[in-house]
């Protein structure tokens, strides 16, 4: 399989990056900068591509790397830090530019070069420095200029080195994703062998061999990952898969049984349900702080969860789980700031160890190369229901996160009930793609309100929205006021228990998604 590394220098845009080349059908990979040049050339890969960053490179603490890795006769693309660092590691002049260039900038190419082919001679890109490259170094030629950056793309055909100064992986660049095009398949002659159809046979065929005639158990949470990767693993072995699903009880109305209903109906496999929502009310039971509610219910879910694999798997079985590339990125940002350069993986929210008292055969992940885009698409060809392989994020703790106060079961139907008749009304306006994230939030307050002839003494729910790209930042969503007034007038109408609506118009920061 072809291979192109993204060699990571603390950029913001970097899975962009690699999403794009994917995008294009080449398999990228993405490693910090402090990753071994041994590595680098055993990996054959059949491009590199510097990615951007937020230092200097004339900044002694900023991440560099050997030069020798542009005399691998590996074409290489650098891009914005990376361009500069390309330049600076070869003698360029790079230094504080006169005029920093943020935003969308008119870009003149200026020479020929086979990075521009097919693109117009002036075009729209997206740029974001304060250094330029003041001087190229020698054996390179300038072949693209903006109006303050005189050096905006540069080569060295001969070496097989390119680079440019803005961003063409953003799709503000006009022409981002043929620029790419053009280096991935005219400079390093791929052929573009990195397909999802491929993926799922290649996948399937070395899940087969591996497991044998073994078994294997799953845990099922009902999100996009773990779903794809109990289609692939029915696929492969078929009633050697036994995927377990928890079901605590906090989730949506209806959920459990939805979940249950697709994987029985849809693959060939053992399903095993455990309802445990009363032990969850119970040790729930008078807790009110969100950090203890929290605390219990992840410990609680894993306790069930791993008496029930450890009952299953006798230490003769392999432990699957959906584990995806994101997940498991090391990141180039340990690099800011002075020395430094430690990686730090990145973790989720609710990844724990396994515990060390249950024996398995090994642990497979049979998504682990693939971002969630990627996921989507193989989980849409393997023909799970759209609304399970588009769903929203939903936390670990379910509705637990979304009912301030003590949960009891009365409150965990009210909230149920609101968010059904939310999520109706989302999905017949068209809103269910648009937005991140809607929910109800079961706020714990009452209000007074009026019924008739008589006064009413009622819990308030509130209604969130988000739009984002990341969950690390979030916009409130401006949902449209009809919209608004018939979800309130449904739920104060369908819903026993509530008399009054309201709509949270917080962004994050400084508040977050979920209220607790
Ligand atoms: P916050 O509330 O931190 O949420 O702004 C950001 C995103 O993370 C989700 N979230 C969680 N996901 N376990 C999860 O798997 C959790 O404990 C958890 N808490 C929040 C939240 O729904 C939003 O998408």
């Amino acid at each position: 399989m072809e291979k192109v590394l993204v060699l990571d220098f603390g950029g913001q845009y970097n899975q962009l990056i690699a999403r794009r080349v994917r995008d294009d059908h080449i398999y990228a990979e993405i490693l910090p900068y402090t990753t071994d040049l041994a590595k680098i050339r055993e990996a054959n890969y059949k491009g590199i591509i510097f990615t951007g960053g937020p230092n200097s490179v004339y900044d002694e603490s900023s991440p560099h790397y050997t030069k020798d890795i542009l005399e691998l006769g590996v074409p290489i693309l650098g891009i914005c830090y990376g361009c500069q660092l390309m330049a600076w590691m070869r003698g360029g002049k790079v230094m504080t530019a006169p005029v920093s260039e943020y935003g969308k900038i008119d870009l003149r190419v200026t020479a020929e070069s086979p990075l521009f082919a097919g693109v117009p001679a002036e075009s729209v890109v997206w740029m974001s420095h304060t250094d330029y490259i003041a001087e190229p170094p020698a054996g390179f030629e300038t072949v693209a200029a903006t109006e303050n950056c005189p050096c905006a793309a540069m080569q060295n055909p001969a070496k097989k080195l390119y680079a440019v100064q803005f961003h063409p992986e953003v799709t503000h660049t006009a022409y981002g994703a043929q620029i790419l095009h053009n280096f991935l398949y005219t400079v390093c002659g791929c052929k573009g062998d990195w397909v999802m159809d491929s993926f799922i046979e290649d996948t399937v065929a070395a899940l087969r061999e591996k497991i044998g005639d073994k078994q294997v158990i799953l845990g099922l949470s009902g999100g996009v990952d773990s779903s794809v990767a109990a289609g692939l693993l029915s696929r492969a072995v078929g009633k050697q898969l036994t995927c377990v699903f928890v079901d605590q009880g906090l989730m949506r109305k209806n959920e459990g049984d939805f979940v249950e209903q697709t994987f029985t109906q849809l693959f060939d496999m053992n399903f095993v349900r455990v309802n445990c929502g009363d032990i969850f009310l119970q040790k729930l039971k008078g807790v009110t702080d969100p950090e203890e509610k929290r605390h219990i219910i992840g410990d609680e879910f894993y306790k069930v969860f791993w008496d029930e694999i450890k009952t299953r798997a006798k230490g003769d079985a392999y432990f699957a789980q959906g584990t995806i590339y994101p997940d498991r990125i090391e990141s180039g940002k340990g690099a800011s700031g002075k020395g430094a350069g430690s990686a730090v993986i990145k973790t989720h929210h609710n990844q724990r160890a396994i515990p060390k008292d249950i024996d398995f055969l090994g642990v497979i992940e049979p998504l682990a190369d693939l971002f969630k885009d990627e996921v989507r698409a193989v989980g849409e060809k393997l023909g799970i229901p759209h609304e399970l392989v588009w769903r929203q994020p939903f936390p670990g703790p379910g509705l637990g996160v979304r009912i301030i106060g003590e949960i009891t079961a009365e409150k965990i139907r009210i909230t149920q009930d609101a968010d059904f008749v939310l999520r109706d009304e989302m999905a017949k306006n068209g809103y269910e793609k648009e937005l991140a994230q809607f929910f109800t939030v079961f706020t714990g307050a009452k209000a007074v309100g009026v019924m008739g002839d008589h006064r009413t003494y009622e819990n308030v729910i509130a209604i969130r929205a988000v739009t984002t790209d990341d969950f690390m930042t979030a916009d409130w969503a401006r949902i449209p006021y009809d919209i608004l007034a018939t979800v309130s007038n449904r739920i104060t109408n369908e819903v026993e228990g509530v008399n009054r609506v309201v709509y949270d118009i917080t962004s994050k920061p400084p508040g977050t998604v979920e209220w607790e």
